[in-house]
């Protein structure tokens, strides 16, 4: 692999992408949690190149940003106006200083399905084979819009490649054609590129020529075919897009499959590249796994749920939840129903049940919040309960305040604790409570107005309704009846 180890990747990524229609540029749309851009760099990066050039133009500001926030180590080369892939190539070898010697590997940037393995193999190829260039093809079913593999009729070797808009109906009925991945040797390549023009269908400098420019000079050309078309998949519109992100979706599906993974139905779950598992995990339809997330051996996630940056312990079992930036205890148990808001910590076979939302709490170990509740702001201990429909008041209209519970603690249900407060050890609390102040630990509070009953009241009040019959006949009925 070393002894292969490219001079640089340059990766063209300087288009607008008027075919997206969006404000955002290409390169910078996102599939399974990176952007296009971030991909291809991601893949370039497995071959160790000693420079990584990504050629920006159009909104190079933001993408420019973008890389050297996700990307560190990136250089970046400015090509002020998009004159075509050669002139783009151009550019990025005058960043680089001119003097490239070695393998430079050319790659577009938005061929996201694009493997760091694939980038391996033509790296290997071309320098096997003794090439100037050597290009990496594809048969695909539909051609239209991709420069065509021109080979000669008598030998196969590849003469030149030549673009659709510039292509004869002969031309255009050939199914090979260019991915737009190279490997060239550089001096080469900058030599070429000296002699490339404009005089095609878009007036640019195309990087294609430059095959049969070095042909012409009498070097070696080389092709290298993809095992899988779909991989060299670019990116032009949103309907490319979604194609690119269900065969990523799936690509990744299937490696967490055999690596032990339960998917019941594949084609409606999304996952990131991020997302990482453990055997025996199951996931069910209609979840999305996305950013961070991660799904402990034998957890159960699913159905309709969305993880993001969220670690789910060994056997917990997530159902109809959504979380962002939670951890999920071991054998925990999350909805269904549930909200989890950043900062949720939830212990080993705690229970955070239906209808529940959670923000900036920590639950201990055991201890169960199973019906109705919000829990704001709180820290609570091992092994309490939360009675249904209670509310941690943790908001007083200009700062949060905090809650703290202890362990084995009981409270009512329809509490309210109004923040800042704290109830000690194994205390309970009175069901409908609004618990203002501290309360000891071992003690109950009881913080609600007395019950008081007025007999007779309905015969008085509403005499002759149904109301009253009623109550008339149960005052008839001899204990016994009752
Ligand atoms: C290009 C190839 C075509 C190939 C196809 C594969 C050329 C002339 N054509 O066509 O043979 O089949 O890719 O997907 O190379 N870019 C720049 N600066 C420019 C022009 C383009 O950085 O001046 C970048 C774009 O941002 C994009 C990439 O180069 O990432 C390819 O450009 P695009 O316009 O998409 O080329 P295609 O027409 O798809
Ligand atoms: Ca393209």
């Amino acid at each position: 692999m070393s002894a292969n180890r490219p001079a640089a990747v340059v990766v063209l990524a300087a288009g607008e992408g008027t075919r997206m229609k969006s404000k955002t540029p290409k390169v910078l749309h996102e599939i399974c949690g990176r952007s296009l851009v971030g991909h291809v760099v991601s893949a370039a990066r497995e071959l160790d190149p000693e420079h990584l050039v990504v050629v920006v133009g159009h909104a190079a500001e933001q993408v420019g940003a973008h890389l050297a926030d996700r990307y560190a180590g990136t250089r970046t080369a400015f090509q002020a106006e998009q004159n075509g892939t050669g002139h783009a190539v151009r550019i990025a070898l005058e960043e680089l200083g001119q003097s490239v010697s070695g393998t430079v590997v050319v790659v577009c940037g938005d061929t996201p399905l694009l493997s760091g393995a694939t980038l391996t193999a033509l790296a290997e190829t071309h320098a096997a084979d003794g090439n100037a260039v050597t290009v990496l093809t594809a048969e695909v079913p539909d051609a239209t819009g991709y420069g065509r593999i021109v080979r000669d009729a008598a030998t196969g070797a590849v003469t030149a490649i030549v673009e659709h808009k510039d292509a004869t109906a002969e031309q255009r009925a050939v199914r090979e054609i260019n991915s737009g991945v190279f490997a060239f040797d550089g001096q080469l390549l900058a030599d070429a590129l000296g002699k490339v023009r404009t005089d095609n269908s878009q007036g640019e400098e195309y990087l294609t020529d430059v095959l049969g420019i070095l042909r012409e000079a009498g070097h070696r050309v080389g092709a290298s075919v993809a095992g899988d078309h779909r991989e060299i998949l670019g990116i032009n519109n949103r309907v490319q897009l979604a194609e690119a992100r269900r065969l990523l979706n799936q690509r990744l599906l299937e490696q967490a499959m055999l690596a032990g993974v339960t998917v019941v139905d594949p084609t409606s779950v999304l996952v990131d590249v991020t997302v990482t598992f453990e055997p025996d995990a199951v996931v069910h339809p209609g979840t999305q796994l996305l950013g961070v997330t991660h799904l402990g051996e034998g957890s159960e996630v699913g159905p309709n749920t969305r993880l993001k940056d969220t670690a789910v312990g060994a056997g917990a079992r997530v159902d109809n939840t959504v979380a962002d930036r939670a951890e999920i205890g071991a054998e925990a148990s999350v909805g269904p129903y549930a909200y989890l808001r950043p900062g949720t910590r939830l212990g080993t076979k705690s229970k955070a049940g239906t209808y529940v939302e959670m923000k900036n709490a920590s639950i201990g170990e055991g201890t169960k919040v199973p019906h109705l509740s919000y829990v704001g702001d709180a820290t609570i201990g091992d092994f309490s309960n939360i009675g249904a429909a209670s509310v941690f008041v943790n908001y007083d209209g200009e700062a949060k305040h905090h809650t703290t519970i202890g362990s084995h603690c009981k409270t009512g249900s329809d509490n309210m604790f109004v923040a800042p407060v704290t109830v000690g050890d194994g205390a309970y609390t009175a069901a409908g409570s609004v618990i203002t102040k501290d309360v000891p630990a071992g003690s109950l509070a009881v913080a609600r107005g007395q019950q008081r009953n007025i007999e007779g009241w309905v015969a008085r009040k509403r005499p002759g309704s149904a109301a009253a019959q009623a109550a008339a006949a149960a005052a008839e009925k001899t204990p016994e009846d009752l």
